[in-house]
């Protein structure tokens, strides 16, 4: 070796290699069905990736439950009005062949959480039990308590567990190797030694959730939901689609942001099962204000709804101090409160607030993208090799997401992706020795890069102005001026981006700073989306374009650009199957009033 070969060589990253057949990014219930379906399908060289202890995902916070007809309560239910319900509440944008892969399994999905052993809520006769949620024509969401998605990981864990399925903690994904054609596998770091790990695979599952922690006042926790999913896949050569529609929840936490018991609970989410069980809104004049935006539907209207109404309440100055509504549940016994949301109530009494006999204050909150990576029915996305699934995936919410179908979501298509990767797999990736030196080395010098690098942007800074300007500029109502506002912004936040103080690999603020750099590019795609659609629709609302416009019935799909940049186009939606299509010519609408 001459001299200028062993500077060569000395320049090169160290990393460790790991081989696997099939490598999931994301542990929570969509990356953890995945695995189970492959390994009940002979596949036993799966490595599941999470940030955090396996166990402990996002899929926990999801409380008031799941969606599927199985029809309990309301036996005139069936699969074909799920999806009826799904598309109208999605304002028609959604995909319906996904819309019906996931309502089709899902009476089928609940009873084998049921089986593994799931803690669902059971009626008198110990069915599983089911309860009224936001703009569903009958009772079709089931339930654990208020704590539904807590419990359904905890049983695809287990399962998980009892099938061997290797799991790895937290490691973070920053990453993929692909030359925008076929998927190489993966590269990231270790969060507890900072080691940097090159994955050789040739099938990568993104279940690495969404980007509603784009938005400063979010039901998420700050390092999840910031865009990686989505971010990835778009790096790797994905399509985007419908980024622009963001689900605010009716109901966070409106707290004294100034006091600090209160201020951690901020935006976090009050479930809608709140309103499920029979829980009412008023403003701070004490007006039943939902009679006049949805006289049939009140409280139990779909999210968009109640969430403007809200909004429109506070704005118009009939809204409590801490900015939002009261939500009151005190005409319940204490005991049916405590039976069916128990989560909630203990929250309120440790915060002194006793839900029996006080309202509690909501206002809106960022919660679901409903916009992700563009799949095919199986979640696989034009690069071969590479899957998106669970709230890293577009398609089956539209313009809205029924409250409960997440869940559904999760587990539907952590199924079909599993039955569609099976019969391929063939051992390990062969990752092309260009790949990993055009692509995973520069990568790793960029990361030890950034470390400890001495920047004059704070990042923590940095990551806070992104989400404030998506809350000032993309927020609830949108306009023109404001969206293009806003880009401008995020402009001059890119810039900062690239020179931030930032610690050590192993160190809080260089897991934000990786986050700034998947946030930046799925910011600009909702913003530029909420520009291009000139319409009003479901979540997507524009001050200066009211309206529903039929033209617009047409997802709006992103890219990268050849030469660096975005771009997009758009393409019209899909018709329903007849057997869905009759469910909505029959016009099926929840009947409020049975819970008064
Ligand atoms: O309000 C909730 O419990 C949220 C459920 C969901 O978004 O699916």
């Amino acid at each position: 070796m001459d001299s200028s070969e062993t500077s060569a060589a000395e320049k090169r990253p160290t990393y460790d290699r790991v081989d696997v057949s099939v490598l999931v990014v994301g542990a929570g219930a969509a990356g953890a069905r995945t695995a189970i379906e492959l390994a009940e399908r002979g596949v036993d060289d799966v490595l599941v990736l999470g940030k955090r202890s396996h166990g402990d995902a996002h899929t926990t916070w999801a409380r008031g439950g799941i969606n599927g007809a199985l029809g309990t309560r309301d036996p005139e239910d069936s699969w074909e009005i799920h999806a009826a319900d799904t598309l109208n509440e999605g304002h028609f944008i959604n995909d319906p062949e996904k819309v019906e892969t996931v309502t089709k399994q899902m009476p089928a999905r609940l009873r084998e959480l049921d089986e593994w052993g799931m803690d669902f809520s059971r009626t008198e006769d110990g069915d599983i039990d089911q309860r009224y949620f936001g703009a569903q024509s009958f009772r079709r969401t089931a339930f654990a308590g208020d704590h539904t998605g807590e419990s359904m990981l905890r049983t695809l864990v287990d399962r998980a567990q009892d099938l061997e399925i290797p799991y790895r903690e937290n490691v973070m994904i920053t990453k993929l190797l692909s030359d925008g054609d076929q998927t190489y596998g993966a590269v990231g770091f270790d969060m507890d030694s900072g080691d940097p790990i090159l994955f050789n695979t040739d099938t990568v599952v993104l279940a690495a959730g969404g980007y509603a922690a784009l938005y400063n006042r979010h039901t998420s926790r700050d390092d999840e939901n910031n865009g990686d999913g989505p971010a990835l896949a778009y790096d790797a050569g994905a399509e985007l689609m419908d980024m622009e529609f963001v689900q605010f929840h009716p109901t966070g936490m409106a707290v004294d942001e100034s006091d600090p018991e209160w201020e951690p609970w901020s935006g976090r989410l009050v479930t809608e099962a709140v309103r499920g069980e029979g829980g009412r809104l008023y403003n701070a004049d004490g007006e039943r204000f939902m009679e006049r935006y949805s006289p049939d539907q009140m409280e139990l209207d779909a999210r968009d709804v109640v969430a403007r109404a809200i909004a429109k309440e506070v704005a118009e100055g009939r809204g409590t101090d801490n900015g939002g509504v009261y939500l009151d549940l005190s005409h319940r016994d204490r005991s049916f409160i405590r039976e069916r949301l128990p989560r909630m109530y203990e929250r309120f009494q440790d915060l002194g607030v006793d839900m029996a006999t006080e309202a509690v204050e909501v206002a809106p909150t960022s919660h679901y993208g409903m916009g992700g990576v563009v799949v095919d029915d199986y979640g696989e996305t034009r690069v071969d090799g590479l899957f998106a699934i669970g709230e890293t995936m577009a398609g089956v919410h539209g313009a809205n997401r029924l409250g409960g179908n997440s869940l559904a979501e999760t587990v539907a298509y952590g199924v079909v992706a599993g039955e569609r990767i099976a019969p391929r797999v063939d051992g390990p990736g062969d990752v092309p020795e260009t790949v990993v030196e055009s692509v995973a080395e520069p990568h790793f010098t960029d990361l030890t890069a950034m470390a400890d690098h001495d920047g004059d942007h704070d990042v923590t800074e940095v990551f806070g102005e992104i989400q404030n300007l998506m809350w000032e500029h993309a927020g609830i109502l949108r306009d023109e001026e404001s969206l293009q506002t806003g880009l401008d912004r995020l402009g001059d936040l890119r810039e900062q981006a690239s020179d931030m103080n930032v610690g050590s690999m192993t160190s809080e603020s260089f897991e934000f700073a990786v986050d700034v750099g998947f946030m930046l590019p799925i910011a600009e795609a909702v913003l530029r989306g909420a520009l291009q659609r000139t319409e009003s629709r479901g979540a997507h609302y524009r001050r200066d374009h009211t309206k529903k416009d039929t033209d617009w019935q047409q997802n709006i799909y992103v890219e990268r650009a050849d030469v660096g940049g975005m771009t997009s186009h758009t393409e019209p939606v899909a018709s329903p199957s007849p057997a869905v299509q009759d469910a909505l010519d029959e016009g099926h609408e929840l009947d409020y009033h049975q819970l008064e």
